[in-house]
């Protein structure tokens, strides 16, 4: 299992040291909201690129925003490793993932709870990564849905039956429980915000949430 810090829960007057005190785990899971797609509004890509230099670690950024394609050739000059866009934000969702390729960064497509994930149907074979969203999306600090853990199973048929390569990554509501949940149904890797950052002992948390 590996583990994606959310830095939405960080502390955003110190970012640079408190991706240090996640080290351990193998992304950083990086979340943009544009206040419409959700009613929040976050960070964008000039504080991608100003963590940068500062991290090895797999920068994983989740665009939760309308429009996300306006803005990929930023993020992609900021570093992003892999980049996430939600299947109900772009049209030609196909070209998008190809360009993202073609600019060498991993592509990911997330759905939210209530979209079905044979949404994501014709794209699944040249996917990275389902990013399955496990709270409406928005928010740090929300309680899990356990009607979830059925589009991480299906996801992961989908995938045995087909040879697909894409990994299964849950966002959401994960605490050492629905860790164990999703890890039993079938995820590769979780994302978790509050549950890591609101604690001091940040090492013990990403060891938790992996399951050691
Ligand atoms: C929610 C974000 C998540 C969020 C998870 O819209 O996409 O990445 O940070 O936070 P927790 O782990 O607190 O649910
Ligand atoms: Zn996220």
């Amino acid at each position: 299992m590996r583990v994606a810090p959310s830095i939405l829960s960080a502390d955003f007057s110190c970012l640079r040291e408190e991706l240090k005190t996640v080290e351990s785990a193998e992304w950083i899971h990086i979340d943009v909201m544009d206040g419409h797609f959700v009613p929040n509004l976050t960070i964008g890509p000039l504080v991608v690129k100003a963590l940068r230099p500062h991290s090895t670690q797999t920068f994983d950024v989740h665009l939760m925003m309308d429009n996300p394609t306006n803005f990929f050739k930023e993020f992609i000059e900021a570093g992003s490793d892999q980049i996430t866009f939600h299947v109900e934000a772009v049209d030609d969702v196909q070209r998008w993932v190809d360009h993202l390729h073609h600019n060498k960064v991993k592509a990911g497509l997330s759905l939210k709870p209530k979209t079905e994930v044979q949404s994501l149907a014709p794209f699944l074979s040249d996917l990275d990564l389902v990013l399955v969203m496990s709270v409406e999306p928005g928010f740090g600090g929300q309680a899990f849905m356990p009607d979830m853990l059925e589009k991480i199973q299906k996801l992961k048929e989908i995938r045995d039956d087909k040879g697909y390569h894409f990994d299964i990554v849950v966002d959401g509501g994960i605490n050492t429980q629905t860790a164990r949940s999703c890890e039993q149904a079938g995820a590769d890797v979780l994302v978790a915000g509050s549950f890591i950052f609101k604690s001091d002992d940040r090492k013990e948390k990403i060891k938790q949430v992996r399951g050691e």
